[in-house]
């Protein structure tokens, strides 16, 4: 047997430091290789809320259309209630059909039509129908008014919705002013 009274630590000590060696150097050549990226920075930097908190708040809104109304093209909206007709008229005195008629609605009050089997959501939000409300109801009805009767999956582009309102604005006796 070996005398040196170390020989166990000795032994013992280098397998340790080898082992070590070996996994840090397997740690830095794996950060080399597969470097891994942070989904968010790790501390935010400066302002009190991290960007990515914003961004995630943020609700996923339609576009206002107010700023588009003025200079839209009723002929085209026209064009585009081609989508709505299946269940809307929008002649005065017209009927309704599996929607209610729409004359006089933009700036009119909610379901407001005479003869037309409303759902409680819209009887129950009462109001007016101004601009951004019928921006936001026609960019997607169901989440404007949770409950509504009208299965219309929405309008996704601002402009098709601008020219949509100002062709339904007309549709009026007396149509009230564009913003
Ligand atoms: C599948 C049938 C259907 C389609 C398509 C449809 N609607 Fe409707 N709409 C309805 C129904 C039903 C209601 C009544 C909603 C309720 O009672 O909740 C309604 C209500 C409305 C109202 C509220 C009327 C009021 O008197 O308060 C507006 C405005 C409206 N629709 C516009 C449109 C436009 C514009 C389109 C086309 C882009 C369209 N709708 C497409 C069925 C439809």
């Amino acid at each position: 047997m070996n005398s040196d009274p170390l020989f166990i630590n000795k032994v013992v000590g280098s397998i340790l430091t080898a082992g070590l060696i070996a996994m840090v150097a397997g740690f830095i050549a794996d950060l080399a290789y597969h470097p891994k990226m942070l989904d968010k920075p790790a501390y935010a930097i400066g302002g009190n809320a991290p960007a990515a908190t914003t961004t995630a708040a943020a609700p996923a809104g339609p576009e206002p259309i107010v700023g588009l109304l003025a200079s839209a093209d009723a002929a085209a909206g026209e064009k585009s209630f081609k989508k709505c007709k299946a269940c809307h008229g929008f002649k005065k005195g017209g009927p309704n059909k599996v929607g209610p008629n729409l004359w006089n609605v933009v700036g009119g009050s909610r379901a407001a039509v005479a003869g037309f089997k409303y759902s409680a959501a819209i009887k129950d939000m009462g109001g007016k129908w101004g601009f951004a409300d019928l921006n936001a109801f026609l960019y997607k009805p169901k989440a404007f008014m949770k409950g509504t009767k009208m299965s219309f999956a929405g309008m996704k582009k601002a402009q098709d919705r601008a020219n949509l309102v100002r062709f339904l604005r007309d549709k009026s006796d007396s149509p009230i002013a564009l913003p």
